[in-house]
């Protein structure tokens, strides 16, 4: 098979408003996140399995709203969601509200390869996962101290996700991690992973692992993962009129910062989005304090904490 293609991997490790203390922990994240995808697009790998090694590393870091680590829900639990989807075929596979998982993108990979199903949630998800191979943990086991704090703190001032007057949750409220990758091969793939916002309702799913939403991929267009505030852009479908943007011919830095401006100018939303398309050109824009994100091209290296187009 020919190997035409130069490879590309662009991950992100949340947009919000990362506190100082937490900008070395996100910034070395999304590095070893980018070198764990990267080692496999090196290799000759598929764009699909570097966003799943990409996405797990940041899923196994405990910086991050994803995996262990992850805000609580109203419950005190952690409540994951992730998408994981394929450009070439438009194959995906995607769990949510499961408590049970270390990995759950290592479960929405096994959904998009082994089921004719793309979603499966709660306790079916991971029923799901354990029929394939994958070791079930106990909810606790991804609670961090760190963050029984910060949710009693949440829980004291009254915080809701979603307030009365839905002016949506504070930017220290939530996090997510994602990745998009072009491999040699040149298909393009996207990930996203999320614990979701902090003091969510149970059983409550964002935007993260809704194909269109948080997540899309196709050869056609191109590879996109979110992050902020879910709702808003579920509302817009944002992945999804991203990525029709790229095949309608403009430019993914282009059609990041439109996304961007869409969601804050139509509903004040927040958050951020990476775009790749299928000839290996990114997009990167928020409208967040910060955004953690990494990205790795032959021969180019770089991350950072905030848009490194200023
Ligand atoms: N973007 C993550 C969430 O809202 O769940």
């Amino acid at each position: 098979m020919t190997l035409s293609k130069q490879p590309v991997l662009l991950v992100h490790g949340g947009a919000w408003a990362i506190p100082y203390d937490a900008v070395d922990a996100h910034q070395h994240g999304v590095r070893k996140a980018a070198e764990a995808g990267w080692r496999v697009l090196e290799q000759g790998g598929t764009a699909l399995d570097a966003v799943e090694e990409a996405i797990a590393v940041m899923e196994d870091d405990d910086t991050f709203d994803a995996g262990r680590g992850s805000f609580l829900n109203e419950d005190g639990k952690v409540q994951l969601d992730a998408l994981i989807m394929e450009g070439s075929t438009l194959q995906a596979g995607g769990v949510g509200c499961v408590e049970r998982l270390r990995n759950p993108i290592r479960a929405a990979r096994k959904v998009l390869n082994d089921s004719p199903h793309i979603y499966f949630v709660g306790e079916g998800a991971e029923r799901f996962a354990e029929e394939h191979g994958i070791a079930l943990c106990a909810n606790e086991d991804l609670i961090l101290e760190r963050e029984l704090v910060r949710w009693k703190d949440a829980k004291k001032q009254k915080f809701l996700t979603v307030p009365p007057e839905f002016a949506g949750p504070p930017m220290d409220s939530h996090d997510t991690v994602g990745a998009v990758a072009l491999d040699a091969h040149g298909n393009i793939s996207a990930g996203t992973s999320t614990g979701g916002t902090l003091n969510k309702a149970a059983g409550r799913i964002g935007d993260s692992s809704l194909i269109g939403c948080g997540c899309y991929a196709d050869n056609l267009s191109a590879a996109v993962s979110t992050t902020g505030w879910g709702e808003p852009m579920m509302k817009l479908v944002l992945s999804k009129w991203a990525a029709d943007r790229v095949e309608m011919g403009e430019a993914p830095q282009q059609v990041a910062q439109a996304a961007i401006d869409r969601l804050q100018s139509r509903l004040k939303g927040h958050g951020g989005i990476i775009l790749l398309d299928s000839q290996g050109r990114i997009g990167l824009a928020h409208n967040t304090p910060r955004m953690a994100w990494a990205w790795r091209r032959p021969g180019e290296n770089a991350d950072g904490v905030q848009s490194p187009r200023g």
